[in-house]
């Protein structure tokens, strides 16, 4: 018999326990639960070893058997994956955590690691005859369905809000979809979906864990911290945290490893970062509740974590639970001074959202829950020019006769960072 590409066996609602079939389309649990994908591990044992990872293409789909495609002819890739673990050692100083690493999602296709979603969710969909998804976005998952959509050449309907990033707006019209704005949010777009598809036979709701499989595109940010370290967890994994997949599927994937024996130990400590303008999860969590309740008047130019009332809530909480993890949250002013470090101090230009985490660590350790010894991973889960608007750079023009100052002239602003710039390194 050929090795199987897959070693899928089937989903599992984690509410109910029921069990259902991975090999039709399926959506959500009729409890109205997320479901999540099965494997058979002594299977994928038997097939794999960390070894025989290495020795494969850079890229998410090296961990095929982990993944729910059954037929490798059946990926749609654009390449994703594989991103960068990047020493963060002057940020890292200056924070009192000089364990400081980035995963840099922003290295990705479309711009961010949503491409880690869509390639497996989109390659499954396809699999399995789907003909069209429909998803409600904050604007990167729009984007980068739309787009894999496009490379499968499947039919895509997306709704985000007017107040989304401009340029996810243009990458969806780009591929072709058939894209609406709604003047509200994620969850707005979200009843406007669940309208259309039951007008729309043959459209598969894709939205945030509404189908089983973007979570396992997801989870393959911790197979690779695992697989990058060296085959070991961090002591700890800082998320900007809306929906919540990529939390909840780091956490599937670590527990994968340690069921496969790839891994050893206690799950690294997760952290959910939110903005104070919308942190349903942090209060949540500071409740020890089980659920988050919706969060009024949601705002933050942390666009991609406005999400109110996440569905896989519970499943969030349990994974910081589990993992003595914890939540927290930070002010656009606090994100946005983080941001300006990370590029000042270690020349990555990153989203807000990631921004978020930066600036959680700093209070973390201000706190003293982090400590200078503790390893920490940070997800910077987008390129930073996805948000041109919210980085203005005043820089004066000159005309074409015009002189640069001398140095001993320079604004302010700039003799600072010169001075800064020119700390030696520690
Ligand atoms: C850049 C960015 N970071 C983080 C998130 C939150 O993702 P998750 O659903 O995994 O919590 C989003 C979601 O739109 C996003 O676009
Ligand atoms: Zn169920």
């Amino acid at each position: 018999m050929p090795v199987p590409y897959s070693a899928l066996s089937h989903l599992d609602c984690p509410r109910c326990g029921t069990r259902h079939d991975a090999d039709r389309v399926q959506g959500t649990c009729p409890c109205g639960s997320p479901l999540l994908a099965r494997y058979d591990l002594r299977q994928v044992a038997r097939q794999a070893s960390p070894r025989d990872i290495a020795g494969r293409p850079a890229g998410l789909w090296r961990y095929h058997e982990l993944l729910p495609v059954r037929q490798a002819a059946q990926v749609v890739s654009l390449s994703e994956g594989m991103t960068p673990l990047l020493a963060m050692p002057r940020l890292g100083q200056a924070l009192g955590v000089p364990n400081l690493l980035m995963k840099d999602e922003g290295l990705n296709p479309t711009g961010t690691f949503k491409a880690r979603g869509a390639a497996v969710g989109v390659s499954r969909a396809a699999e399995l005859g789907v003909a069209a998804i429909a998803l409600a976005t904050n604007g990167n998952a729009g984007a980068a369905w739309s787009l894999y959509a496009a490379r499968a050449g499947i039919r895509s309907l997306i709704v985000m809000p007017a107040a989304a990033p401009e340029i996810t707006r243009a990458q969806c019209a780009a591929a072709g979809a058939e894209l609406y704005l709604v003047d509200g949010l994620i969850g707005e777009a979200g009843q406007l979906i669940a309208g259309a598809l039951e007008r729309r036979p043959g459209y598969q709701n894709a939205s945030t864990l509404k189908e089983p499989y973007r979570i396992e595109g997801k989870k393959t940010m911790g197979l690779e911290i695992a697989e990058q370290l060296g085959w070991r967890m961090p002591g700890v994994i800082v998320y900007p945290t809306g929906g919540g997949v990529g939390i909840i599927g780091i956490c599937k994937a670590l527990r994968e490893l340690l069921e496969l024996g790839w891994v050893r130990g206690d799950l690294p400590q997760l952290v959910a970062v939110q903005s104070a303008g919308c942190a349903p999860i942090v209060k949540a969590f500071e409740a020890g509740a089980a659920e988050s309740e919706p969060w009024p008047e949601a705002k933050t130019v942390a666009f991609g974590i406005t999400v109110p009332k996440a569905f896989g809530d519970f499943l969030i909480l349990e994974a910081l639970y589990a993992s003595s993890g914890t939540a927290v949250a930070v002010t656009d002013e606090a994100l946005l001074a983080a941001r300006r470090e990370v590029a000042r101090l270690e020349g990555s230009f990153i989203c807000p959202e990631g921004a978020a985490c930066f600036a959680a660590v700093r209070q973390l350790r201000e706190s003293g829950w982090l400590s200078a010894t503790d390893e920490v991973v940070v997800l910077n889960t987008g390129t930073g020019l996805i948000y041109p608007e919210t980085a203005p750079a005043r820089v004066p023009v000159l005309p074409p006769s015009g002189s640069i100052p001398a140095l001993s002239v320079l604004p302010r602003q700039h003799q600072r960072t010169l001075s800064e710039n020119a700390q030696p390194e520690g």
